[in-house]
């Protein structure tokens, strides 16, 4: 029998859909789960194509041609190192083993250390686009050493999603570029989400004050709004799936389903490491914070319903159809604001850390397969590639005019947030970052004043260069 050409180990949802695509896509798989359900589950669905199982990792390996390579698709952390070292008595030097799930960049760089100094190769490859995107084509990340990379190369560009005709993968870059850029996009996906869906509690507030009766009815015109912003600029697939979910009856109970989902949102730490990432790096995410906070605010239900009794108040809005013309433009430049601030993340990151990371590129792969992508990410790209060092998307001259064309619709939705009492941490604080980089003259005088008087840290004058410190402050 002919050895693999490609091995998986992890046949849940995310490994076997991969696998599947891979062998679709002409290449020889085999898989291997612990879970004998899994490994007969991938023979069933595979048996078009030339895919077999493993019994063991012992067993993967032998069928595998050398060098081999092995992507992995378990839950992130200490899963990965456990299956890292079945594999690695079994292994020769050379043999390539690929994480593609959603590991902490710091651990792809400890495992690729640790397998390089034994002759392994290692890469850390973020993958996105759950389970339709695994099978039919995902958004692919790859970072680590470009030679290794050069061997899972036309793999991965044949299962990739394709846009024009160009596969959604490119060589992001050293170490755990992969990963990095993989967590970055999570934490813009956070944003996205929040934005959305503090858009659609507007809207119902807005839709309910219209007259319409029912939640149901709520619901779906809310979410044929949402599907008519998809047709325009907002066009992107979480605006899609918005449409489509809220659309969706109840079997049960004959109402929209969102409406009987308990309101906590889970999260499995991808939007938290991108902030903690960011505070590392000095770099400002507000609104991708922000995101995560309502996250966690949302968690701390029974406080919520505590506090609902002390703090609610009579919440009226009216005027919906200002708010649905306005809402559109600010949830579009509230979308650049989100893009914005992860993209400028990664450009800090890879200077700290030398990824030599392409932000066209980026914006390229990230256009189909992977849940961020968008209409506005191919005007990203042309940004980036007019100038690959822009600090800031906000400086690009096309979205600089996009967001001086919205601001009086953001500002006038932030005020009917505000004033119905409706939360709105995403988009607030994306206004609120619009206008803090857009104001030449901050209040930061005062907290260096404040800080120079009760810690003498010392300040610098507009007038002269130099460190100053005011000993008597009190005059
Ligand atoms: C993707 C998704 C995927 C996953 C998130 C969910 O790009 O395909 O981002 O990776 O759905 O990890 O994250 P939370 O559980 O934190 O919402």
């Amino acid at each position: 029998m002919s050895k693999s050409q490609f091995g998986m180990v992890g046949l849940g949802t995310m490994g076997r859909n991969f696998l599947l695509n891979v062998a679709d896509s002409g290449f020889s798989c085999v898989g291997y789960d612990l879970d004998a359900e899994k490994r007969n589950l991938l023979l069933e669905e595979g048996k078009d194509w030339d895919i077999s199982a493993a019994e063991d990792p012992s067993d993967l390996v032998s069928k595998l041609a050398a060098p081999r390579t092995i992507m992995l698709l378990v839950p992130a952390g200490k899963v990965v190192d456990a299956v890292i070292e079945d594999l690695l008595t079994h292994l020769e030097k050379g043999d390539l083993i690929i994480d593609g799930g959603n590991s902490h960049f710091t651990d792809t760089e400890r495992r690729e250390a640790y397998l390089a100094a034994k002759g392994f190769g290692f890469l850390g490859v973020g993958v996105s686009g759950g389970e339709e995107g695994a099978r039919l084509g995902p958004s692919i990340m790859p970072g680590g050493s470009r030679e290794y990379y050069a061997r899972v190369a036309p793999i991965f560009e044949a299962v990739a999603a394709k846009v024009d005709g160009e596969p959604c993968v490119a060589y992001m870059g050293s170490g755990s570029a992969g990963h990095f850029v993989k967590m970055v996009h999570n934490g813009i996906e956070y944003a996205m989400m929040q934005l959305i869906a503090e858009a659609y509690n507007l809207l119902r507030n807005a839709e309910s004050a219209g007259g319409l009766d029912g939640s149901e009815g709520v619901d779906l015109k809310v979410a044929d709004i949402f599907a008519d912003w998809n047709k325009g600029k907002l066009n992107s697939f979480l605006i899609e799936i918005t449409a489509t979910v809220l659309k969706k009856i109840d079997g049960e109970t004959g109402k929209p389903l969102v409406e009987m989902i308990l309101d906590t949102a889970g999260q499995k730490g991808t939007g938290k490491w991108t902030s903690q990432a960011a505070m590392d790096l000095g770099i400002p995410i507000p609104t991708i914070d922000s995101a995560v906070s309502m996250r966690q605010i949302s968690a701390q239900k029974a406080l919520r319903v505590e506090l609902a009794r002390r703090y609610a108040s009579g919440r009226s809005i009216n005027n919906s159809q200002f708010i649905i013309n306005n809402l559109h433009n600010a949830l579009y430049a509230a979308f650049i604001v989100a893009y914005a601030q992860g993209l400028s993340l990664l450009q800090a990151a890879s200077e700290e850390k030398n990824y030599g990371l392409n932000l066209d590129e980026i914006a390229k792969i990230w256009r189909g397969g992977c849940i961020i992508r968008s209409a506005m990410l191919e005007d990203i790209r042309s940004a980036f590639s007019a100038d690959r060092a822009l600090p800031n998307l906000l400086l690009d001259p096309k979205f600089a005019g996009e967001i001086g064309a919205n601001i009086p619709a953001f500002r006038a939705v932030v005020e009917q947030f505000i004033s119905a009492g409706i939360p709105a941490m995403c988009f607030s604080s994306a206004l609120a970052y619009i206008d803090a980089f857009s104001s030449e003259r901050l209040p930061a005088n005062l907290t260096q004043a404040q800080r120079d008087y009760f810690g003498a840290h010392t300040y610098q004058r507009i007038d002269k260069d130099g460190i100053f410190h005011t000993q008597e402050w009190e005059s």
